[in-house]
C-alpha cells in the first residue's frame, strides 16, 4: 500500500504545524507552541529551551579536520575555513577537542598548558580569529577540559615530582612503594599496565588513569580544584560557549586505594572499576558548576563513562551538576569485559535500543540528552552498528536519522556528515592511536594470532574516525597538500564534501534535508520519546511527540525487507522524509528509516 502523498523531496520540507529555527539565534524564532498538554509530552516547549537544546553541536579533531600549512596537521585556521560548511549544516555549536599546549601523545589530551595554543594548530591570533569568524556566524566554541589528569611536562608536575615539599607536592597523587617495591596496588590503567608509575626523584609512584604520560591530578586539594576552576573561567570569559568535561567520573579517588579483584590473569583490575563515580564526586561537580557554569550562557556537558542511566538526575537537570553527558552504554554494547576489544560479543537490536530509551526515560521530565553515535574515540557507526556489508549509502542515512530526530542535542562527528567509514589497515604500524597499540598487545597476549589482534583493531581502532576529513576528490582528500599525520581513507574519491554537495543522493544532502526537517517542526525539539515495538530485532522506532504534532521514526537495522503495524499511521499526511524515493506503509525496505506522523 502507497501512502497517498509521497515524500517532499530534496529541498522542499514538510513542516506539519509548528515552525522555528533551530540554532543560536534566538531572534528568529517563529512560533510559540503552547505548554504540552499530552501526559507523556516533556515539560518545556522549544521556546522556553535554552539555545543548546536547539542546535546542533559538531566535533572537530583539529588534528584531522583541515590543513592549511602544508605540515601535514589541521589547524585553526583550518577549521576558521571551513565555518561555512559547518554554518549550512545548521551548527550552532563547534566541539574543538583539546588545541592547547601539549607534548602529543595521546593528542592533546595531555596538556601540558591549559592557556596556551598548541602551536602546531597555530597562535593566539589564529584563536581569536576563529572566535571572532565563528561569533559571525552565530557558532559557538565549546572546548575540551581536560581535568582528571595533566601531560607530564605541564609545569604543575614538573614542580609536584621534584620532591614532597614543593607548593605543589600535593597536586597529584603520589604514594610510597608496597614493602617488596612494586606498585600501590593492582590497578590497571585504562590504556594498559599498571596506573602507577615510579618516579626515581620522590622515591614514590604516582597514580594516571591512562597513559604513564598522564598523571592524574588530585581533586582532594582545593588548590588543585581552584586551579581548574580559574582555567574554566578564563576561556568561559574569552566567549567559549560550553565544555566537554573530559573523563569526568574518574576524578575522584576512592579514600583508600586497596587492591581489587582481579578481572585479568595477570592479577590486575581496571581502574574504570575502582575509582569510577566514587562517593562524593558531585559535591566536587557542584562546586564546579556553582564556581563556573553559574550564571553563565554556556553548556557543560561530561564526558561519563559508566554513570548509569539510573543515576542521570543526579548529574543532569536542574539539580545535577552538568547541562548533559554522554552515556557509554550503546558504544559499549559488544564489549563483554571492560572495554577489551578482543572480548565481544554479537549484540541485539533490542539492547542497543534499551540503552537510549533507559536514558530517555530517566531524564524525561528533567534534564537533558546529548545525542551521539560517533566521535573521536568511536569506530565509525556504519560499521559500529550496522551488519558488515551494509551499504554505507542508505546506512549513513538511516543513522543521521536517529542522530536527528531523537530526543536530545544531536552531537555530529567530523566525516559523519558524509558517511565515512572505518579504514582496514592489516599494519599496526600504520596507526598512530596509544590504545590501538595497546589493545593490540592484550589480544596478543590472550594468545590472540597477529591476523586475529589486527582484526579487533580495524574494528574498534580509535583512528577510524581519526583518517583525515574529506573534503574533495584531490590528493589526500584536499585535507593537506603535504603528508597527512595519518593516511587518508582510500574511499575520498566517492565519499567527500565537494561530491557529495553536488549529488541530491548523497549522505550529506540527506543531512541538510534532516536539518530542515528538525529546524520546521518543533516536534523533534520539544517533543517527548516513546519507544515502539520493543521486542524488535529488525526496527527500531519511537513517537516523539507535542501538543501538537505526533511523529513516528522507523529505522530497519537490517538488509532485509520487514514489515510493521500502521494502525496508527495518518495515511492522508505525506512521510516527512525517507532515505529512499518512494515508501510503502506497513515495509521497510532494506535499512530504510521513515518519519511519519500518526493520526491524534
Ligand atoms: C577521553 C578522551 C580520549 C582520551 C582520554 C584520556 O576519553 O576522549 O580521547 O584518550 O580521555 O584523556
Amino acid at each position: 500500500m502507497k501512502f497517498k502523498k509521497q515524500i517532499a523531496l530534496a529541498a522542499a520540507v514538510t513542516v506539519i504545524s509548528s515552525a522555528f529555527l533551530a540554532g543560536c539565534d534566538e531572534n528568529k524564532k517563529q512560533t510559540t507552541p503552547a505548554e504540552s498538554q499530552s501526559p507523556t509530552a516533556s515539560v518545556k516547549s522549544a521556546s522556553d529551551m535554552k539555545w543548546w537544546q536547539k542546535t546542533v553541536v559538531y566535533e572537530a579533531y583539529p588534528n584531522s579536520f583541515k590543513d592549511t600549512d602544508g605540515d601535514g596537521y589541521g589547524d585553526l585556521k583550518g577549521l576558521t575555513s571551513e565555518l561555512d560548511h559547518l554554518k549550512e549544516l545548521g551548527v550552532g555549536a563547534v566541539w574543538i577537542t583539546p588545541f592547547f599546549e601539549s607534548p602529543m601523545k595521546d593528542n592533546g589530551y595531555d596538556v601540558a598548558d591549559y592557556r596556551k595554543v598548541n602551536p602546531r594548530y597555530g597562535t593566539d591570533e589564529d584563536l581569536d580569529n576563529l572566535f571572532s569568524e565563528a561569533n559571525k556566524r552565530g557558532i559557538k566554541l565549546v572546548l575540551d577540559l581536560v581535568t582528571n589528569h595533566t601531560s607530564e611536562e605541564c609545569e604543575w608536575f614538573k614542580e609536584s615530582r621534584s620532591g614532597k615539599d614543593n607548593d605543589k607536592s600535593d597536586y597529584y597523587i603520589w604514594a610510597d612503594p608496597a614493602e617488596d617495591g612494586s606498585a600501590p596496588n593492582n590497578w590497571r590503567s585504562i590504556f594498559g599496565g599498571s596506573a602507577w608509575t615510579y618516579d626515581e626523584t620522590r622515591k614514590q609512584y604516582y597514580l594516571h588513569t591512562f597513559g604513564d604520560f598522564q598523571p592524574d591530578l588530585n581533586w582532594a586539594n582545593p588548590k588543585v580544584r581552584q586551579e581548574i576552576y580559574d582555567v574554566a573561567n578564563y576561556w568561559a570569559d574569552k566567549g567559549a560557549g560550553g565544555f566537554r568535561l573530559d573523563a569526568i567520573p574518574y576524578i575522584k579517588k576512592p579514600a583508600e586505594m586497596k587492591n581489587g579483584e582481579p578481572d585479568q590473569e595477570d592479577g590486575t583490575v581496571s581502574i574504570h572499576t575502582m575509582t569510577v563515580n566514587t562517593d562524593g564526586i558531585l559535591d566536587y561537580l557542584h562546586e564546579f558548576k556553582d564556581k563556573v557554569s553559574k550564571g553563565r550562557d554556556i553548556f557543560t556537558v561530561g564526558e561519563a563513562n559508566g554513570v548509569p542511566a539510573s543515576e542521570l538526575n543526579k548529574w543532569v537537570g536542574d539539580n545535577g551538576v552538568f547541562d548533559m553527558i554522554f552515556s557509554f552504554d550503546h558504544e559499549n554494547v559488544q564489549f563483554t569485559g571492560g572495554e577489551v576489544w578482543s572480548a565481544t560479543k554479537d549484540w541485539k537490536l533490542t539492547e542497543l535500543k534499551k540503552t537510549f530509551t533507559d536514558s530517555q526515560n530517566a531524564i524525561k521530565d528533567n534534564g537533558w540528552y546529548p545525542m551521539y553515535l560517533e566521535n573521536h574515540d568511536q569506530p565509525r557507526s556504519i560499521n559500529h552498528f550496522l551488519p558488515e556489508g551494509a551499504d554505507p549509502v542508505l546506512g549513513g542515512k538511516a543513522l543521521a536519522t536517529l542522530l536527528m530526530t531523537m530526543r536530545g542535542t544531536p552531537f555530529m562527528y567530523e566525516g559523519e556528515e558524509i558517511g565515512m567509514t572505518n579504514v582496514d589497515w592489516d599494519n599496526i604500524d600504520d596507526y598512530n592511536d596509544i590504545s590501538s597499540k595497546n589493545q593490540y598487545q592484550v589480544a596478543l597476549d590472550k594468545g590472540l594470532s597477529r591476523e586475529e589482534a589486527i582484526k579487533c583493531v580495524q574494528k574498534y581502532s580509535r583512528d577510524n574516525a581519526r583518517t583525515p576529513m574529506q573534503w574533495n576528490t584531490s590528493e589526500n582528500a584536499g585535507f593537506t597538500t603535504g603528508t597527512p599525520w595519518l593516511k587518508t581513507n582510500s574511499n575520498y574519491k566517492t565519499v567527500n564534501v565537494e561530491t557529495e554537495k553536488s549529488d541530491p543522493d548523497s549522505v550529506l544532502n540527506f543531512y541538510m534535508r534532516l536539518k530542515s526537517l528538525r529546524a520546521n517542526n518543533s516536534v523533534f525539539i520539544d517533543g517527548s520519546y516513546e519507544e515502539k515495538l520493543a521486542d524488535s530485532e529488525e526496527i527500531f522506532s519511537y513517537v516523539r511527540a507535542n501538543s501538537k504534532d505526533k511523529v513516528q521514526v522507523l529505522i530497519n537495522f537490517t538488509g532485509s525487507e520487514v514489515s510493521y503495524d500502521t494502525s496508527e499511521i495518518d495515511m492522508d499526511a505525506a512521510p516527512l522524509i525517507s532515505n529512499y524515493s518512494e515508501t510503502e506503509v506497513g515495509k521497510l525496505k532494506p535499512y530504510e528509516a521513515v518519519v511519519v506522523e500518526l493520526k491524534h
